[in-house]
């Protein structure tokens, strides 16, 4: 796990009831760009040897740390869009995403020219939850033919199902910190 992350999330993380951690000072809201880059180094340093040729995220709060990280390997990122404008003229790939938080659906689409089937895709997100997004993602480069070279986020919720759901795909996510459990006030991250 990452030390100066942990930190961050002790001191201006805050646990609302068990679910839900706010990181809104640093992370999804106001953003800490020095963080982001010790992010995208941490990240490049982890997945140096998947030799990835693209970064892919779900906007919105997924765009920091995998920008940053995409700038530290050198490769394109794409973000993968949640709505869609309807003058895209071009050929989508799209495929359905449940929001547990929201309790909603929507159509994660990306264009097929920015996944080529040679491509190997690192996909890089801010929260590891139920495994939704990261699935959705998975499911849109295999449609694309391309391979998913790793999966990292910046937060796993370790107490919800999403890295058992993506092991059980066959994806090992790597997570900067990971919380075994929350209530409000403490944070409790799990055994390295
Ligand atoms: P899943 O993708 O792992 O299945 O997660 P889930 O549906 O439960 O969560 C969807 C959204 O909620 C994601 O953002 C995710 O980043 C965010 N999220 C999940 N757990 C937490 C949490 O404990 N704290 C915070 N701050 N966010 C959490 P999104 O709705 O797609 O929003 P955005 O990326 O547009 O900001």
């Amino acid at each position: 796990m990452m030390e100066v992350l942990k930190q961050r999330i002790l001191s201006e993380g805050r646990a609302v009831g068990k679910e839900v951690l706010l990181v809104d000072s640093f992370i999804n809201h106001q953003v800490d760009p020095q963080l982001m880059a010790q992010i995208g180094d941490e990240f490049a340093r982890i997945f140096r040897g998947v030799e990835a040729t693209r970064v892919a995220t779900i906007e919105t709060s997924g765009i920091a740390p995998a920008m940053m990280t995409a700038l530290a390997l050198k490769v394109p990122l794409v973000i993968m869009k949640k709505s869609v404008s309807a003058i895209l003229s071009e050929e989508l790939l799209q495929t359905p995403v449940h929001s547990f938080t929201k309790g909603s659906n929507y159509l994660l689409t990306v264009k097929r020219r920015f996944i080529q089937p040679q491509d190997r895709v690192l996909f890089i997100d801010d929260f590891l939850a139920n495994g939704e997004a990261a699935l959705g993602a998975a499911k849109l480069i295999a449609m694309a033919g391309a391979q998913v070279a790793g999966m990292g986020c910046v937060i796993e919720k370790a107490f919800q199902p999403g890295r058992a759901r993506l092991q059980g795909e066959g994806y090992n996510p790597v997570a900067l910190a990971s919380i075994a459990w929350m209530e409000d006030g403490t944070i409790q991250f799990t055994e390295e």
